[in-house]
Order: structure tokens, then sequence, then C-alpha cells
């Protein structure tokens, strides 16, 4: 027996702060590696204090980088000493023992070399064809999807409310140049003439495009939309796609509004929506086919302090059209709802006031809003990939919605501190 295994216990047991004397009384750690029987026990038994017990289970663990790749655990997992074996031997200024033999064979644990050869493989030779491959698929699948897209919306009757302005009149103009056949609809007969003299003389269009047709009436009205409707499919026999955009915005103190300024954002924003809608389903659901739009806003999904009748006409669409989506699933027809934030238009100009009179200003974070042209081409986008729910919205309104769901005491006070502030602003 090696002479420094001899050493009395009087003699310093402790190797990197641990102590081995009661490290190596427990025994070898029994874990499914099995490294532990390489530890040369038969040729050299280690003794208490004896610091080559450290130098040996550190040349264990050097022979294991070497074979990191087939260890993938490490021998430090395996011989029962990571503490001792933490700082490395020349650091110790230990010389392993010589007699230490570790028979490489046995070191080889197959399954890991197997799972390191795949891997060797996948990272040398196959990691760029497998990158190609799925650029080229991805690609194939976004080629098919705009090929779908247009196919869907070619030679397709699409109205569109509230065409005569803002959002509404730039989703005519990407709606025309996809080649769809357009019933624009509005209050103005004369702007709608106007944007029909627009389109026709625009030649963006790569597709064959159809003369607008152009229908007057107000959504405030039932009479007028049922008479509407009539008109439309007896002018082209069936809708494929209704987008609801019309749409009115109301700024004031719940507390100093009429009642009649609620009916009429609530007519103009969902019941005359939802009028519409029921006049054109059965055909759509005779037919199995068509898609229902609505425009509603990101305060269809939060409420924002002095917004009361608008957020509540669009938290009701979205609820009203998710039913309806629900419904008509098996009909082959598909709704989409979707939720913008700001967008730079006349909403605010045209918002009505708790008196019931036009706002007339514009708001800052209205006129900062996204272009409504760009807005257009994602509506454009969303109808022709059949989603479902879509916001429109930068990270701040996106994350609110979240934070209505996740954190609503939070959201609550930052609503009511908005109003503070906002309330403050008009009284100074
Ligand atoms: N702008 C935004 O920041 C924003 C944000 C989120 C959602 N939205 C939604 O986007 C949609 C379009 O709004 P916009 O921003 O384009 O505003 P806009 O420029 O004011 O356009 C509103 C359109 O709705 C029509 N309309 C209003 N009342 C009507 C009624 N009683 N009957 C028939 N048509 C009526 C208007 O027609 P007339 O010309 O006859 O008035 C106009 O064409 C609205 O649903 C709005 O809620 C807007």
């Amino acid at each position: 027996m090696d002479e420094r295994a001899t050493s009395g216990p009087e003699m310093n047991h402790s190797v990197g702060g641990v102590d081995l004397k009661q490290r190596l009384a427990r025994g070898p750690r029994m874990d499914p590696t099995n490294l532990v029987p390489y530890l040369p026990r038969a040729k050299w038994s280690p003794g208490p204090g004896d610091q080559g017990w450290h130098a040996m289970s550190c040349q264990v663990l050097k022979e294991s980088q070497k074979h990191t790749r087939r260890f993938p655990l490490g021998v430090r997992e395996t011989c029962g000493q990571e503490d001792a074996c933490g700082p490395s031997p020349i650091h110790l200024g230990v010389t392993p023992p010589r007699n230490i033999h570790l028979p490489r064979a046995e070191y080889i644990d197959w399954k890991s070399l197997l799972k390191v050869g795949v891997m060797d493989f996948i990272t040398s030779t196959a990691i760029l064809p497998l990158l190609c491959g799925c650029v080229g698929i991805f690609s194939l699948f976004k080629l098919l999807q705009r090929l779908r897209m247009k196919a869907y919306l070619r030679n397709a009757v699409v109205v569109i409310t509230g065409a005569t302005s803002g959002l509404g009149r730039e989703c005519a103009k990407v709606f025309y140049a996809a080649g769809a056949r357009l019933v624009l609809c509005g209050r103005n007969r004369e702007a709608l003439d106007e944007l029909t003299r627009e389109l026709a003389a625009s030649q963006a269009a790569k597709v064959q495009t159809h003369s607008p047709y152009t229908v007057t009436f107000d959504l405030t009205d039932p009479g007028t939309i049922v008479a509407a409707t009539a008109e439309i499919l007896q002018c082209f026999g069936h809708v494929d796609v209704l987008i609801n955009n019309a749409g009115v915005s109301y700024r004031g103190a719940i507390v100093d509004t009429t009642m009649d300024v609620d009916k009429r954002v609530m007519e103009t924003n969902y019941f005359g929506p939802i009028a519409l809608t029921k006049a054109l389903l059965p055909s759509m659901i005779q037919r199995r086919q068509g898609h229902v739009v609505a425009i509603s806003s990101i305060q269809g999904k939060i409420s924002l302090p002095f917004r009361s009748a608008y957020a509540a006409s669009k938290h009701a669409t979205q609820a009203f059209f998710d039913c309806l989506r629900a419904e008509v699933e098996q009909c082959g027809i598909e709704v989409t709802v979707i939720s913008p934030s700001y967008i730079h238009t006349s909403l605010s100009l045209n918002a009505v006031t708790a008196d019931g009179s036009r706002y007339g200003v514009m708001d800052e974070k209205t006129a900062q809003g996204r272009s409504p042209v760009e807005v257009a081409r994602d509506v454009l986008a969303a109808v022709g990939k059949r989603k479902k729910d879509v916001i429109l919205a930068d990270l701040l309104p996106s994350l609110a919605v979240y934070l209505r769901t996740l954190a609503p005491g939070l959201f609550f006070s930052l609503m009511a501190s908005r109003a503070r502030k906002e309330r403050k602003s008009k009284t100074c």
C-alpha cells in the first residue's frame, strides 16, 4: 500500500475544503454514468488527507475532458469529488501517481458516442442543407399563401361601408387593386362618385379591375339598410366579403353625456353593422360561402376614460362577431375582427361630444397614428389569410390588452391616473 495512504488521523484530511475522510467513508457515488470504478482503487488505496486521491480524481477529470464529447455528463459528476476537483492539479502542484492506468476502451459509452456522432453529422454536414430546406419550404409556403390570397379576392364581391373617408377609402383602393368587384357604401354620394373616378384613373392594379358600384345609406336608419342590401343582392346576386368599416368616435364624460348620444354611437358602430350583416347572412349561408369583417378597435378590448360610448360599441362589436364566428363556422362562413390602434384619419374630427355636437379636433394621438394606407394593406392581408382576430397596434397598446387580463388591478389604476391627467389638462 502506498505510504501516503497510511497517514494518521492527526493529518489534514481536507482538500479544497472537503473532508476527504468523510467523503471516502461514504464510498463512491453510484450514478448513471458509473465511472467511479475507473478510479484505480485496486492499485492504490487512498488514505485520509491524501493529496494523491485528489490528484487522481483530477487525472480522471483531465482524461474525461479529453473525452468530454463521449461523456457529456463529465467525470466531475461521477468521481464524487466535485468540490475537491475544482482547481486543476497544476494549480494544486500535485502530480498524479504514475501507476494510474485508465483503460480507454472502458470509457466508451456507446449511447453517448452515437448521440455525439449524430450531432457531429448535423452540425458539420447537414446543417446547411437543412437550413436551405427550411428557408425553401417557408418561401414556398408564403408564395402559395399569396397566390391563394390573390385568387380569393380576385373578382370577389366586396362590400365596404364608410368608403367615403379614412380607412374605408384606403381599403377601397387596395381591394380594387386586388381585382375585387367593389360595392362602396356611404352617406355622401358625391364623395363616393369622386372615389370611383379616382379608382378608375389609378394605374396601380396588376390584375383585371372592375368599376365599383356605389350605394348610399345611413347606418342609423334600419330602413335604408334593408333597401341597400336588396339593391346589392339584386345587382350582384351574392356578397363574398362584407367589410363593416363605417364608424363614429366619441369624446366626453359619462356624467355629462345624454342617452341620445350613447344611442347614436351604438347605432352607428354596433346596431347598423349587425343589421347589415344579418341582412346579408341568409344569402351567404345559402351559398355556404362568405366572409364578414368587422373593423373594431383596440378599444373593443380595453376601455379608455372619456370614450365610454365608443369603447362600449366596439366591445359589443367584438362580442357579437365572436359569437357569429362560432355560429356560422359550420356553414363555411369566415368572420374576421380587426382591432387597430390609432390611425391618422378624420375619426377624432368627426367624433361626437357629450351634447351631440361635432368634436372637430384632430387629437394628437390620432395625428401620430398609423397611415390608413398601411392599415388598409393589413386589412387586405388579414382578409386574404382568413384571420379570425387581428390586433393592429404597437407594443404598448398590445401590452395593455394583456395587462387588462393578467393584472386588472394595475390596469384600472393606470386608467384612473390617465383620467385624472386628462381632466386636469381640460380644466387648466
Ligand atoms: N382612426 C382611428 O384612430 C381608428 C382606430 C381604431 C379603429 N378605427 C375604426 O376604423 C373605422 C373607420 O374610421 P376612420 O378612422 O376611417 O374614420 P373616418 O375617416 O371618420 O371615417 C368614418 C366613415 O364612417 C362613415 N360613417 C359615419 N357615420 C355613418 C353612418 N351613420 N352611416 C354610414 N356611414 C357612416 C363615414 O361616412 P361619412 O363620410 O358619410 O360621414 C366615413 O366614411 C371606424 O369603425 C373606426 O371606429 C379607427
